[in-house]
Formats: C-alpha cells, sequence, structure tokens
C-alpha cells in the first residue's frame, strides 16, 4: 500500500483530494501538510483540519509556508472564495495543527520509518523545495513526487503559466531540478478530466460525503464547457491508478522571471538538454469519462 505525504492548499479541488486520499483503502497517508496558495496557510491549515473532521481522520496536520520563497504572496480567493472552501457550513476543527513545520513534519516522517514514502504536492512547491534543501538525504527514500501543476499548452495564470508553478516559480526550479522521480499532472490533463453535470448530479444524492463534495464542488468556478476542473483530485488517481493517465518523459524547465514566468518549458525538440534524458514525467492525456466513473466510485466509498 502506498504511504503518501499530501502538501496541499485547500482550496476545493485540494479538499476533494483530501476526500479522496483519506477515505481509500490502498493509501495510507502519513501527513498532511499546507502551504499558502488557494487562499493564506492559516485557511488551508484551517481547511485540511475541518475536513479531517468531517472524515473522523487522525491525521496530523502540519503548517508550511506562509509565503513564496521570493515572490509576493497573490491568493486565489477569486476562484476559491474568502474561506478556501466554500458552499458547505463546516463546523470548527476539533484538533489543531502539529507542532511542527511542514518540512521538520516531513523529515520526521521519513526518519521514522524505513518505507518508500510518495510525495503528492497540489499547492505551490514552497515546502517541497525547502525539504529538498534542508534534507538531501531523505531524498532515497521518496519513491515518486506527483505534482499538480504546470502545462506544456497554455497556462491558467498567464498564456503561459499554471497556478501553482505561478505562485512560486523558484521553488518549482528547485523541485524540476531535484534528484527525485516526479510526475507533472498539470493543465495537459487535468482540464480534459471535467467533473460533468451529470457526476455531480449522482454524488448530490450519495449520503454526507456526497452532499459536502456536491455542495463545495458547486461552487467552483464554471468556466469551462463541459463541466469544472477538479485538478488536484487527479495526482490521487495517478497515485493509485497511473495507467489511467499517459504520461511522456520530458525535460521541464521552470522561467523564473520575466514575462513567461511561471511557465513550465518542455525540451521537446531536445535543444537545452541530451537525447534520451528527462527530468520528469509529464501527463499528457486522460479518459475523461473514466476519470469521472472513478471519481463516483470514490465518493461511494465515504461516510454516508
Ligand atoms: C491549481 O491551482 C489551484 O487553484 C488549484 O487548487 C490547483 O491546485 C490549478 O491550477
Ligand atoms: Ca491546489
Amino acid at each position: 500500500m502506498p504511504s503518501v505525504i499530501l502538501d496541499m492548499d485547500p482550496g476545493i479541488d485540494d479538499a476533494a483530494a483530501i476526500a479522496v486520499a483519506v477515505n481509500h483503502p490502498d493509501l495510507d497517508v502519513k501527513l498532511i501538510t499546507t502551504v499558502a496558495g488557494n487562499v493564506s496557510v492559516d485557511k488551508t491549515t484551517k481547511n485540511t483540519l475541518k475536513l479531517l473532521s468531517f472524515f473522523n481522520k487522525n491525521i496530523p496536520v502540519a503548517m508550511g509556508a506562509k509565503a513564496p520563497l521570493k515572490k509576493e504572496f497573490v491568493d486565489a480567493s477569486a476562484i476559491h472564495g474568502s474561506s478556501g472552501m466554500p458552499g458547505y457550513d463546516f463546523p470548527e476543527p476539533q484538533k489543531e495543527p502539529i507542532d511542527l513545520s511542514a518540512v521538520e513534519a516531513i523529515h520526521q516522517v521519513i526518519a521514522q520509518t524505513d518505507e518508500k514514502i510518495t510525495l503528492i504536492a497540489t499547492g505551490s512547491y514552497t515546502n517541497i523545495a525547502e525539504f529538498i534543501q534542508q534534507y538531501p538525504n531523505d531524498l532515497d527514500q521518496v519513491e515518486q513526487l506527483i505534482l499538480m501543476g504546470g502545462s506544456i499548452s497554455g497556462g491558467n495564470c498567464s498564456s503561459v503559466a499554471e497556478f501553482n508553478v505561478f505562485t512560486d516559480p523558484d521553488a518549482a526550479k528547485i523541485v524540476f531540478e531535484a534528484p527525485i522521480e516526479k510526475t507533472m499532472i498539470g493543465l495537459d490533463v487535468t482540464l480534459k478530466a471535467l467533473i460533468t453535470p451529470a457526476t455531480l448530479n449522482t454524488i448530490k444524492d450519495m449520503g454526507k460525503s456526497g452532499d459536502m463534495l456536491y455542495k463545495i464542488i458547486a461552487a467552483y468556478e464554471d468556466i469551462h464547457a463541459g463541466g469544472k476542473p477538479m485538478h488536484d483530485v487527479n495526482t490521487i488517481l495517478y497515485a493509485l491508478e497511473p495507467a489511467l493517465v499517459v504520461t511522456k518523459e520530458m525535460n521541464i524547465d521552470v522561467v523564473t522571471d520575466g514575462p513567461a514566468i511561471g511557465a513550465t518549458v518542455a525540451d521537446i525538440q531536445n535543444r537545452w538538454h541530451q537525447p534520451g534524458t528527462h527530468n520528469a514525467k509529464v501527463g499528457v492525456d486522460i479518459d475523461a469519462e473514466k476519470f469521472n466513473q472513478w471519481f463516483i466510485e470514490q465518493v461511494a466509498r465515504m461516510p454516508k
């Protein structure tokens, strides 16, 4: 069973990803770390704790970076609401975050086990970059890093940049250059796997979890024809069912300033990197119908 650490900024689609991950029998979620992104890190931490209370899960939560490494922090509350998790009235969480920073908590999980750990990052990569820099000896124990973020076919923050990479491009550069097996699940995948109105209608009547997810997803941006992207959920799908995502090995470079800041450039013609080398697997396609079916199956196993 994969042991995973989730690093997130809930965020509506992060919330849906947490819901799937913590209720899946084949994932052992050891820790959730939080980062500033969709909203402030205080709010992303509180949202994570609210979700864990909702699902009655005793998973430690460690608060991470309040701001990107160098760039000024700009949130996405225009899309995710001022709380980051609108549409559902969650009670106040019963627990507090643990008394360790995200980076220290990731290190401690790794130090306390011989198991390989899969890191899944669905916010900006500030915590992951700091972990890579502070604990390079831990990287051998990282089985793989699954990233929601980036795009090789146009962005959602600018014509070329995706939000998680755009928020902290300096962190993304460190992450893409790190000697870890990694997969970029970017907009090339997530904008193909839209949650359809039919799927939303189905989950709406699937007990308290379906009702909660329906309400928060219904509050999410509605700007894509055919449905709503649940970007971060795709990373959990990939951890569990990698064959459902088509990937290609590529060299990805991150642009850290200028008009293309936050772009993830794929060196498809090998102008900057040796042929036959790669630093990431990049998701390029997904079967949207199978994604919707899989999502409904996940909601079906959640508490009623
Ligand atoms: C990413 O940006 C955030 O707003 C979402 O939670 C997702 O991780 C999509 O670009
Ligand atoms: Ca996110």
